[in-house]
Order: structure tokens, then C-alpha cells, then sequence
């Protein structure tokens, strides 16, 4: 056997898919992120949704300051596709440096009631969209009650995508935090327009974690974590070398008190030690050589924006992370909270 990897060096990580709230609440969580990533795709489902130009700017000055003082942290902008967004937003958009919409099917899940009643009622939208370059981030979920909530991303593929792709056929599409096999495969298969992000918690949990021991809501999330089987088909996308599959944390910030809740919040905190659980999968998976790809080079090269030039090392040394986290007024709890965690990232 060779000898086991104790560092690994990483050209500086960028997450694709991030919530961190607003106001004093994303002053704690903000760092966390910016300690790890040079950039991070900040998600547009606050109340109200990020619907224009001018609100993601603004949106993008309170996040910048709450970057602790000589971190550079660059948070990358989107808005929230609604079913009247105007098509001349696009443009001011576009102007303004947003680079995605976010496409939530209304209902899906947090903050979607703004959301898609119907995909057809975007298309002047996703027209301009697919012309200025704008990519489309999905939450591929059907939200029909009478679909089981797991089936519910393998149903979305066959009614929603398919017929999308084929509609806008150069409109870039990200699948967001995909969950089973059947998205993994889909889009290993589909042309360079298409990508997934997958998070770290469904790469290192099936849907047993909900229930160890009695219900644990922190490992609740949307799309909700999976059989085995589908966590290993995510292994193997991540894992796979392909360029089509990179880092998107969905790490999605709530009050404790809001998730052991008879109606607990969707979502799972990661980001206080999000590339860790992200190497601890990879080494798992023996694949710590495909990390770098996954982290760092397969998110610029589809966005089109340069890769970063600074570098992270990684340590195989136990830490304990931290029970709870200040959010605002409230504390939170992240997922692993008070474990013992194999990799850290070095200062
Ligand atoms: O678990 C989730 N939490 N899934 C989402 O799609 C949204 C997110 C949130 O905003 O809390
Ligand atoms: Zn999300």
C-alpha cells in the first residue's frame, strides 16, 4: 500500500452555489466562506428575491462588507428568475456583471413561493438570457404533490429539462446540487452546455443520516438526501474527472431554533468547513489527485471567468468544528457540528 497523502495543495477553490442571507445574520457567515473561497455564487432567494440589476448590486455591497478586512473574496452575482421577470432586465443585468438567473419551480423549496409556475411564461427571458450569456441555475425538482418527494429531480429531467434544452439549445445550464443517479448521468451525457454542482453533504451521507438514532434536522435539506446508491453515483461524477461536475456547497444558513422545528427549514450548513468535507469525500472516494479539478478549474472554465492563481493547502490532522455559530440574533448549528473532522485547511 502507498503511503497515505498527509497534504494536499490546492489552487485557490471558488463555490459555485452559496446562500448567506442578509444583514447582520450574513455578517457571521460570510467569513466562513471567504476564508476558503476566492469566489462564491451567491443565491437569490432572500425576502424579498433579488429580482434586479440594481438589487444585486446592492445586495453585492452588503456582502462585501461583511468580508473581514484583507480577505479578497469576490461574491459573483444572480437574480431570481420569477414568471415576470422583464426581458429588458437581462441587459441591465448582464451590464451590471450578474452572471446567472435561478430558476426555483415555485413552492420547491425556502423562498419559492416568488418562484416558476410555469417554464413557458420565462421564455422571452431565457431568450435574452441565451443571448447575453446569462447561464440558467436550476432547481431541478417537480413540486407536484402527487410525485414522491425522492422521485422528484428524475421527474423534473424528463418534463422540465429535456424540453428546456431543447428549446434554448445554447443557453448554459447548471443542474444544481444534484442527488441521484439518474442527474448524474443525464448530464455526463448531455453536450458542453450543461453542468452540475454537487454538494458536500451529498457526497458523504444517504438519506439514513435524517434518521440515526431519531430525526436530525440539520441533515435536512432540498433536494433531499438520497439512497446509497445515488450517493455513490454522485462519488463517481465528482470523482470522474469530468468537467462538467464541480463544487457548489448549497450551504444554506438557518437559525437552530428554525430547523428543530415541528416544521424544520431546508438546508444544511457547511460552509465552516466546506473543503474539508469536500477532501474528506474525495479521499474516501481515493481520489484526492481529482480534487483540484473538481474545486478549483471545472467551475471557471463553464462560467468562462478566469481560474484563480492563489493556493489553500489541506492537512490530514483531527479537528474538532465547531457545536453552534452565531447568525444575527440567533445561533445556528453546522452540519458535523462538535465532530471530529479528518482534513483541515491550513491559515
Ligand atoms: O435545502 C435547501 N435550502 N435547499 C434549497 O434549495 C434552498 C436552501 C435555503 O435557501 O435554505
Ligand atoms: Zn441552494
Amino acid at each position: 500500500m502507498s503511503p497515505q497523502i498527509q497534504t494536499i495543495t490546492l489552487t485557490r477553490p471558488d463555490d459555485w452555489h452559496l446562500h448567506v442571507r442578509d444583514g447582520a445574520a450574513m455578517r457571521d457567515v460570510v467569513p466562513h466562506t471567504a476564508a476558503q473561497f476566492a469566489r462564491a455564487i451567491i443565491m437569490p432567494n432572500l425576502k424579498p428575491p433579488v429580482t434586479t440589476a440594481q438589487q444585486a448590486l446592492a445586495y453585492r455591497e452588503r456582502i462585501l462588507q461583511a468580508v473581514p478586512e484583507g480577505v479578497s473574496f469576490v461574491p459573483l452575482m444572480t437574480l431570481y428568475l420569477t414568471d415576470n421577470l422583464a426581458p429588458d432586465e437581462i441587459a441591465r443585468a448582464h451590464e451590471a456583471g450578474v452572471v446567472a438567473l435561478k430558476l426555483y419551480p415555485a413552492g420547491a423549496t425556502t423562498n419559492s413561493d416568488a418562484g416558476v409556475t410555469d417554464i413557458r411564461k420565462t421564455y422571452a427571458t431565457l431568450e435574452a438570457m441565451q443571448k447575453h450569456g446569462l447561464k440558467l441555475l436550476v432547481h431541478g425538482e417537480v413540486t407536484n404533490a402527487d410525485i414522491d418527494l425522492f422521485d422528484r429531480e428524475a421527474v423534473f429531467i424528463d418534463r422540465h429539462l429535456i424540453p428546456l434544452r431543447r428549446d434554448f439549445p445554447e443557453l448554459k445550464i447548471v443542474f444544481e446540487h444534484i442527488t441521484t443517479r439518474e442527474a448524474a448521468q443525464y448530464v455526463a451525457q448531455a453536450d458542453r452546455f450543461v453542468a452540475a454542482t454537487i454538494t458536500a453533504h451529498h457526497l458523504l451521507f444517504n438519506r439514513n443520516a435524517i434518521f440515526v438514532g431519531g430525526l436530525r434536522p440539520h441533515y435536512y435539506c432540498l433536494p433531499v438526501l438520497k439512497r446509497e446508491e445515488h450517493r455513490q453515483a454522485l462519488v463517481q461524477a465528482a470523482t470522474s474527472g469530468s468537467p462538467k461536475f464541480f463544487l457548489g456547497t448549497d450551504s444554506a444558513p438557518h437559525p437552530a431554533a428554525l430547523k428543530e422545528h415541528a416544521s424544520g427549514c431546508a438546508g444544511c450548513y457547511t460552509a465552516h468547513a466546506a473543503i474539508e468535507m469536500y477532501a474528506e469525500a474525495f479521499d474516501a472516494a481515493g481520489a484526492l489527485d481529482r480534487l483540484e479539478g473538481f474545486a478549483s478549474f471545472h467551475g471557471p472554465d463553464f462560467y468562462g471567468l478566469p481560474r484563480n492563481t492563489g493556493r489553500i493547502i489541506l492537512q490530514r490532522q483531527d479537528w474538532r468544528s465547531s457545536v453552534t455559530v452565531p447568525f444575527g440574533e440567533a445561533e445556528l448549528k453546522p452540519l458535523r457540528g462538535g465532530e471530529v473532522l479528518p482534513w483541515r485547511l491550513m491559515p
